[in-house]
C-alpha cells in the first residue's frame, strides 16, 4: 500500500475540552476515505488541522514529511462554501487560479468537466455551488483532496452527482479524505471508513470488515405509527427496530409488543446496517 496521508496520536483540545484524542489513522493512495461520525465528534476540527494547520498535538505526515511543509499539495473544500455569490462561477474560479497562481485554462477545463453553468453563483443550485466548491479545491491539481461533509442538505439526486465526481477525482489517482454523517454516502465512496465519536476512533475497516464485526445478525424493523417506545427499541425514523440473534423466534414477540404501541403498517427483517453498527459500538445515533 502506498500511503500519502498518516495522522498518528493527534490530540485537539479547545479551552480544557478535549475534542479529538489521540487519533491516528493512515490514508493510502488513490483512496476514498471517510470519518463517519455524528455532528460534534471532531471532523470538522481534525480536517482543519490537516488543512488549515489549526494548532495540536501529535503528529501528521503527508507523503512522508510534516504536514506543515506539504500542505500546498492539499485541496480543501469547507463545510461552509468559500465563494462569492455576487460573482460568477468562472470568475469565483479564476480569482482562486489568481490566488493560487494556476493558468486560467485550469479554470475553464474544470468548468467543462464539471459541467457548470457561468452563471451569478446566487443563481445556482445548492448542488452546482458544491460541484463549484469541489472544483475550486481541485484547481492546485492537489494529489489529495479533503472534502468536509461535500452533501449536506443535498437531495438525493445532486448528492448522486457529487459523488460521481468524487469518484472521478479518485480515478485520476488522487486520494480523498472525507467527513459524513451519512452512511449511504460512506457505503456508496469509501474504500475504508474510520467511525469517529467524541473525537476518539471507535474503529477503521471496509464498510464490510465493519458490518461483519456487529455482534448481532438481524434487525426486525417495523414501520407505522407509535406512541411510545417500548423497552428494547430504536427508534429510527417512523420505524422501530429490534436487534437480535434469533429474528425468527423473536419477530411474533416483537410484533406483539409493538402492536400495543401503535399502529403496524409494515414489518420488515434485514441484516444491520452501518448505522446499526454504529448504534453498537456507540449507543449514539449518526443522524438527527
Ligand atoms: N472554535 C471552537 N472553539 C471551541 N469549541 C469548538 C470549536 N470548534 C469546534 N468546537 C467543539 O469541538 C467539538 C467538535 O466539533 P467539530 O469538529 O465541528 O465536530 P463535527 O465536525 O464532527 O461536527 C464540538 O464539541 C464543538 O462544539
Ligand atoms: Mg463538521
Amino acid at each position: 500500500m502506498d500511503e500519502l496521508l498518516r495522522v498518528e496520536n493527534v490530540t485537539k483540545f479547545y479551552g480544557r475540552k478535549k475534542v479529538l484524542d489521540k487519533v491516528s489513522f493512515t490514508v493510502n493512495r488513490g483512496e476514498i476515505f471517510g470519518l463517519l461520525g455524528p455532528n460534534g465528534a471532531g471532523k470538522t476540527t481534525l480536517m482543519k488541522i490537516l488543512a488549515e494547520g489549526i494548532s495540536y498535538r501529535g503528529g501528521v505526515l503527508l507523503s512522508g514529511e510534516s504536514i506543515e511543509k506539504r500542505r500546498f499539495q492539499i485541496g480543501y473544500c469547507l463545510q461552509d462554501e468559500m465563494i462569492y455569490r455576487d460573482l460568477s462561477a468562472y470568475d469565483n474560479l479564476k480569482f482562486y487560479a489568481q490566488l493560487l497562481r494556476v493558468d486560467r485554462k485550469r479554470a475553464k477545463e474544470l468548468m467543462r468537466e464539471f459541467d457548470i453553468p457561468n452563471k451569478k453563483v446566487e443563481q445556482l443550485s445548492g448542488g452546482m455551488r458544491k460541484k463549484l466548491s469541489v472544483a475550486i479545491s481541485l484547481l492546485g491539481n492537489p494529489e489529495s483532496l479533503i472534502l468536509d461533509e461535500p452533501t449536506v442538505g443535498l437531495d438525493v439526486e445532486t448528492r448522486r452527482e457529487v459523488w460521481r465526481i468524487i469518484k472521478k477525482v479518485k480515478s485520476e489517482g488522487k486520494s480523498v479524505l472525507l467527513s459524513t454523517h451519512y452512511m449511504e454516502e460512506a457505503e456508496a465512496l469509501c474504500d475504508r471508513v474510520a467511525i469517529i465519536n467524541d473525537g476518539k476512533i471507535i474503529d477503521i475497516g471496509t464498510v464490510d470488515e465493519l458490518k461483519k464485526k456487529s455482534k448481532i445478525k438481524s434487525a426486525i424493523e417495523v414501520r407505522g405509527i407509535f406512541n411510545m417506545i417500548p423497552e428494547g427499541f430504536v427508534q429510527e425514523g417512523s420505524s422501530l427496530v429490534f436487534y437480535t440473534n434469533k429474528p425468527k423466534e423473536d419477530i411474533k414477540k416483537v410484533v406483539d409488543i409493538v402492536g400495543k404501541c401503535g399502529e403496524i403498517r409494515e414489518v420488515i427483517l434485514r441484516e444491520p446496517t452501518l448505522e446499526d453498527v454504529f448504534l453498537q459500538l456507540t449507543g449514539r445515533r449518526l443522524e438527527g
